[in-house]
C-alpha cells in the first residue's frame, strides 16, 4: 500500500508500526468487499429501508430570496439519526461484520458520528466504545445520552481542549493496544490511508443522488455545490458527484470562529500549513515549531485543526475553494433557517447558509446552488438558547 492513499502530496499513513497490519487488513477488506454484489445489495437495503435514503432535495424559498438565486437543500438532516454520518457507519459497520470484528471504537466531536456508530452497533449486535472530548460532552449532551441509551460506552477525554482532536488521539492510543480484535470506525474523510478513501466512498452516495435529482428535477446540473468542512466527509461526499463536471463550482465552508484575524477559528485550509496530524499529511493549524494550535468553533463537529487530504488537493489544484463563516453569522443563520423555513439545522451545516447569506447579489437569478444540509440541530438547541436567551423570552 506504499503509494496508495495519496492526493497529490497529501494523505499517506504516518502511524505507529503496530497499526500498519490493521490498516492493511482494512484496505484489503475494503478492496475485496466494496464492489461485491452481495455487500452492495446489503448496504443498499440498509441505506433505503433503515436510514431513509434517498434524502430529498428541497428548494428553500427563504434562502433563495435572501441570496437572489435558486437555492436547494440536500436534506441529510432527515436521515435516521439526524446526520450524514450514518452513510459511513453503515458502510464501515458492514465491513467490520464481513471481517468478523465485533468490537467497534469511534471518536466523536458533535456526537453525530458517535451516535451513528452506537446506532449501527445496536442494530448489528456489536460492542461500541466512543471517545469524546469533555468540552464536547458538555455542549452536545443530547447525543451523549442517546449513545448511552443505545448501549455504547462514552469515554470522556480531557486533553488540551477536550474536543475532537483529543478524542481522535485517545481513540488511536486505545487502538494501538487493542488492534487484534477492534475495528476503528473512523468518522471523517481524514486520518491515515485507507480512511479518506473508504469514508469518501461511503459518503459519495450523497453526491451521486444529488446529481441524479438535479438532472431529474431541474433538467440541469447546479452552478455551485457547497458543504461545511470539518474533517471533510459530508463535503467530499457531495463533491464526489460533481468533481468531474468542471463547470460546477465547489465551495467548502470552514468554521471562522471569532473571525479569521482573531486567531480563534478552525479554518485549517485557509490558515493552516502543511504538516502531519492523525496519520496523514494535510493542512494543519500549527505554530512555527509544528505544535498544533487549538481550533475554536461554536460547532463541535467543525472544531478541528486538521482536514482530509483530498480537500487539501482540491484546494491546491483550484478545483474547490474554501471560505469561512463566523460563530455570530452561524447563530444568525440558525435562527434564520428555523424561523423562515421551520428547519433546525445543525450548527455545522448552517455554516453554509451563513456564508451564502453574505453572498446576496453574487449570483444570477437562474443560478442553482445546492447546499448539503448535513445534519439537524436538535443537539444544538440548548447551546443556541444559551448564546441567544432573548429569542425564547
Ligand atoms: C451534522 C454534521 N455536519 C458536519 C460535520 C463535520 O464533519 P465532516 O466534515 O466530516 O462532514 C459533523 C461532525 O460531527 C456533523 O455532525
Amino acid at each position: 500500500m506504499k503509494h496508495k492513499g495519496r492526493y497529490g502530496d497529501f494523505g499517506g499513513y504516518y502511524v505507529p508500526e503496530v497499526l500498519l497490519p490493521a490498516l492493511e487488513e482494512m484496505e484489503a477488506a475494503f478492496e475485496k468487499w466494496h464492489g461485491d454484489a452481495g455487500f452492495r445489495a446489503e448496504l443498499e437495503r440498509l441505506l433505503t429501508d433503515y436510514a431513509g435514503r434517498p434524502t430529498p432535495l428541497y428548494r428553500s424559498p427563504a434562502v433563495s430570496d435572501a441570496v437572489g438565486c435558486e437555492v436547494y437543500l440536500k436534506r441529510e438532516d432527515l436521515m435516521h439519526g439526524g446526520a450524514h454520518k450514518l452513510n459511513n457507519t453503515l458502510g464501515q459497520g458492514l465491513l467490520a461484520k464481513y471481517m468478523n470484528k465485533h468490537k467497534l471504537i469511534a471518536e466523536t466531536g458533535a456526537g453525530q458520528h458517535g451516535l451513528a456508530t452506537a446506532t449501527i452497533g445496536a442494530m448489528l449486535g456489536m460492542e461500541v466504545k466512543v471517545f469524546m472530548g469533555v468540552t464536547d460532552i458538555e455542549r452536545q449532551m443530547p447525543n451523549v445520552q442517546k449513545m448511552k441509551l443505545l448501549g455504547a460506552e462514552v469515554i470522556p477525554v480531557r486533553g488540551a481542549s477536550g474536543t475532537l482532536k483529543d478524542a481522535i488521539n485517545e481513540a488511536l492510543r486505545y487502538w494501538t493496544s487493542h488492534v487484534d480484535d477492534t475495528f476503528y470506525l473512523f468518522g471523517t474523510a481524514a486520518g491515515p490511508h485507507p480512511y479518506p478513501t473508504v469514508v469518501r466512498h461511503f459518503q459519495s452516495v450523497i453526491g451521486m443522488e444529488t446529481r441524479a435529482q438535479c438532472l431529474e428535477k431541474l433538467g440541469r446540473l447546479p452552478t455551485l455545490v457547497t458543504a461545511c468542512v470539518g474533517g471533510g466527509s459530508n463535503a467530499i461526499g457531495i463533491f464526489a458527484g460533481f468533481i468531474d463536471d468542471k463547470d460546477v463550482q465547489l465551495v467548502g465552508v470552514e468554521a471562522a470562529g471569532y473571525g479569521l484575524d482573531s486567531g480563534k477559528h478552525a479554518c485549517t485550509l485557509q490558515k493552516g500549513s502543511v504538516g502531519v496530524l492523525h496519520g496523514a499529511r494535510s493542512y494543519v493549524l500549527q505554530d512555527e515549531h509544528g505544535q498544533i494550535i487549538e481550533s475554536h468553533s461554536v460547532s463541535a463537529g467543525l472544531d478541528y485543526p486538521g482536514v482530509g487530504p483530498e480537500h487539501c488537493y482540491l484546494k491546491d489544484t483550484g478545483r474547490a475553494r474554501y471560505v469561512g463563516a463566523t460563530d455570530e453569522e452561524v447563530l444568525d443563520a440558525f435562527l434564520f433557517l428555523t424561523r423562515k423555513e421551520g428547519i433546525f439545522p445543525a450548527f455545522e451545516s448552517v455554516h453554509v447558509i451563513a456564508w451564502l447569506l453574505t453572498q446576496r447579489g453574487a449570483f444570477k437569478p437562474d443560478d442553482v446552488i445546492v447546499v448539503n444540509l448535513s445534519g439537524r440541530g436538535d443537539k444544538d438547541v440548548d447551546a443556541f438558547i444559551r448564546y441567544r436567551p432573548e429569542t425564547v423570552r
